[in-house]
């Protein structure tokens, strides 16, 4: 009898030691901010050395990111936000909220964020093989990725994006679907990064009108040209990035043929010819299985089609990604910003969700379109050389 009290008395020590009042009260205040996932600032100070440059992993439009390691041993990446950056305080908390929220195996965990007087911290867990494009187009990276890889970054994504956009618990727009927004980790899985630029989605509305903001070469001529965002928005980005993974080539800068001015157009014409495998990254050779290829080819072109209403949603490609070739829609060419908007007169059949409310509310270039009169005049030219980062210039927020 002695002898089991002892035992449970050296079993509930650390729980007695704990209900000590000070020390409860400081676990209570862990827990508290655990909960709201703030990090105070001099923890991510000492996590990076005071942000030294020897952590810093890179630096997108809106600040640098640097590697860090908690007390714990957990690794993290924290995201300072430039005091310069356009994003405001009410950007940043947006984002924040909206993160803390999302949970899935295909995007990158927010563990907190810090507001610190004017400086404004996310913190993201570290993933190991940080972002696509270092891979993809760096010298140094060529040939890590083989076509099982990349298989699998492209069916990861499409399962990140349709839990964005319709499993979590509000419809999230990404906006900004690229390679440098895809980390990998240590089992080169993908995690799509970067909610700075989404909004929730509210219920009954199908599309919103908004200032553009994304990144050359991955936005959507209807988004880019006159601010209509949708959902299939992100489509058209992820098309572009899965025909980034085939081909190895980067859209914004294609120069892979002299006729075609971009990745899309190449692809398509060789698509047309029946050759569509040449745009095949020559460092696949040895891995490559072409039929699967050519499948992804196919949806890439699906995905990036003129008309929003001729892409189809994620869970469409969901569903495609996982069927064998010669049962998919014919692509007609793909659109790509300066190309002739033509709205296609086929029933659209490739949106799993065509025919309800969700699409035909949807006229992106309608002359009744109602659009903010500061989207309708942007476009691709005028902004590429006063934004280095290639980004879409943002609405103003004003710290609130
Ligand atoms: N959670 C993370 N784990 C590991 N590396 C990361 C993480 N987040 C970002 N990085 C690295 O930091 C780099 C910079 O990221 P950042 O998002 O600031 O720039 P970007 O993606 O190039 O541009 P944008 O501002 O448009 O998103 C990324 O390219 C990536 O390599
Ligand atoms: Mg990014």
């Amino acid at each position: 009898m002695n002898k089991s009290k002892d035992v449970l008395q050296i079993l509930m020590s650390p729980f007695m030691l704990k209900s000590k009042k000070g020390q409860k009260e400081e676990d209570l205040e862990k827990i508290a901010a655990q909960e709201q996932k703030q990090f105070q600032f001099q923890t991510l100070v000492s996590a990076t050395k005071n942000f030294d440059p020897s952590n810093k992993l890179g630096e997108g439009g809106f600040g640098s990111v640097y590697k860090g390691r908690l007390d714990d041993g957990r690794e993290i990446a924290v995201k300072k936000l430039s005091r310069s950056s356009r994003q405001g305080k009410k950007e940043f908390m947006t984002e924040a909220k909206l993160l803390a929220k999302v949970q899935h195996r295909n995007v990158v965990n927010l563990l907190g964020y810090c507001a610190h007087g004017p400086e404004k911290l996310l913190v993201y867990e570290f993933v190991a093989h940080q972002s696509l494009d270092k891979l993809l187009f760096k010298s140094s990276g060529q040939g890590v990725l083989d076509w099982n890889s990349r298989h699998d970054i492209i069916m990861g994504v499409a399962k990140g994006l349709l839990y964005l956009h319709e499993d979590s618990n509000s419809c999230i727009i990404h906006r900004d679907i690229k390679a440098s927004n895809i980390l990998l980790d240590d089992k080169y899985m993908p995690k799509i990064a970067d909610f700075g630029l989404a909004r929730l989605f509210m219920e009954d509305e199908t599309h919103v009108n908004t200032r553009a903001a994304g990144t050359n070469g991955y936005m959507a001529p209807e988004y880019l040209m006159h601010g209509n965002l949708s959902t299939k928005a992100d489509v058209y980005s992820f098309g572009v990035v899965i025909l980034e993974l085939i081909s190895g080539q980067k859209n914004s800068t294609f120069n892979g043929h002299p006729e075609s001015t971009s990745l899309l157009e190449w692809a398509y014409k060789l698509y047309k010819k029946g050759r569509s495998l040449d745009i095949m990254d020559p460092s696949l050779a040895s891995s490559a299985n072409p039929d699967q290829i050519s499948v992804c080819i196919q949806i890439g072109l699906l995905c990036t089609q003129s008309d929003p209403r001729s892409r189809p949603d994620m869970q469409r490609v969901v569903v495609m990604l996982s069927k064998k070739s010669g049962t998919l829609e014919e692509p007609s060419r793909p659109g790509y910003p300066g190309s002739r908007y033509r709205r296609s007169q086929k029933p659209h059949a490739l949106d799993s969700t065509s025919g309800t409310s969700g699409d035909s509310n949807f006229y992106p270039f309608s002359s009744t379109t109602k659009t903010d009169s500061a989207t309708t005049s942007t476009s691709a030219s005028t902004n590429r050389s006063s934004d280095p980062k290639g980004k879409r210039p943002m609405q103003e927020y004003t710290d609130s």
